[in-house]
């Protein structure tokens, strides 16, 4: 089946809800456990692009090179990607968490018009300090290539230069979380908003 059409998820009547917040703002972390207790398809942009980096691809090497920057990659890229993915799942997700999706606005504009509009997003609010030294923390074993002090810096300026344009945009749709908690307390509000938002 041809995957760069738009993919009929308004058929399904499942939530899609985009995820976002600075780097090491807990996105993966509370998608997990969004996942194991709601049962949805977690999509993160960022995994994504790291499996076509470790496929050993041309395309693969391109996109670490931006990545290892703290840089978008294309949008055309990370759309195409995102779009192949939820094909992928669509027979039988319960609902798409669109992780690390969209950084920029007309990502968002994208992915409204060629795959669905989003139900709601979920942003993860962290203080630069906090999502660096997790970061750092988490750069002793994780292997990835843009846990270093010059590339956090780097995605720090990133978010901050993109994501008030996707709040404003998407005005009363967001749900800001502060995100500065253990995650169970974070995870604890995310249950009850998507617990009264079930039918989106
Ligand atoms: P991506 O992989 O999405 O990275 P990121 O957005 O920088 O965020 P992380 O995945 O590092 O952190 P997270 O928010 O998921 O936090 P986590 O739960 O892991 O993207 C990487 C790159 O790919 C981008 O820079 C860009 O180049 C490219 N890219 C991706 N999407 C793109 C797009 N749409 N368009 C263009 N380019 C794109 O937690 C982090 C650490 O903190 C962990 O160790 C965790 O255990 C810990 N932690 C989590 N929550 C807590 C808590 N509450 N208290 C204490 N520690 C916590
Ligand atoms: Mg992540």
């Amino acid at each position: 089946m041809a995957v760069a059409e738009a993919v009929p998820l308004e058929n399904l009547q499942i939530p899609v809800i985009f995820v976002i917040g600075g780097p090491g703002s807990g996105k993966g972390t509370q998608c997990a456990k969004i996942v194991e207790k709601y049962n949805y398809t977690h999509l993160s942009t960022g995994d994504l692009l790291r499996d076509e980096v470790n496929s050993g691809s041309e395309r693969g090497k391109r996109l670490e090179e931006t990545m290892q920057r703290g840089e978008l990659v294309s949008l055309d890229e990370v759309l195409q990607l995102l779009k192949e993915a939820i094909q992928r799942h669509l027979k039988t997700s319960k609902g798409f968490l669109v992780d690390g999706y969209p950084r920029e606005v007309e990502q968002a504009i994208r992915f409204e018009k060629e795959v669905c509009k989003c139900s709601f997003l979920l942003y993860f609010d962290v203080s630069d300090g906090t999502m660096t030294k997790r970061l750092l923390q988490r750069g002793i074993s994780s292997g990835r290539v843009d846990d270093n002090e010059t590339t956090i810096k780097s995605r720090l300026q990133t978010f901050h230069s993109h994501s008030q344009p996707i709040l404003d945009y998407f005005g009363d749709k967001v749900k800001k979380i502060p995100a500065e908690r253990e995650p169970e307390e974070i995870f604890l509000e995310v249950c009850n908003y998507l617990s009264a938002h079930q039918s989106c």
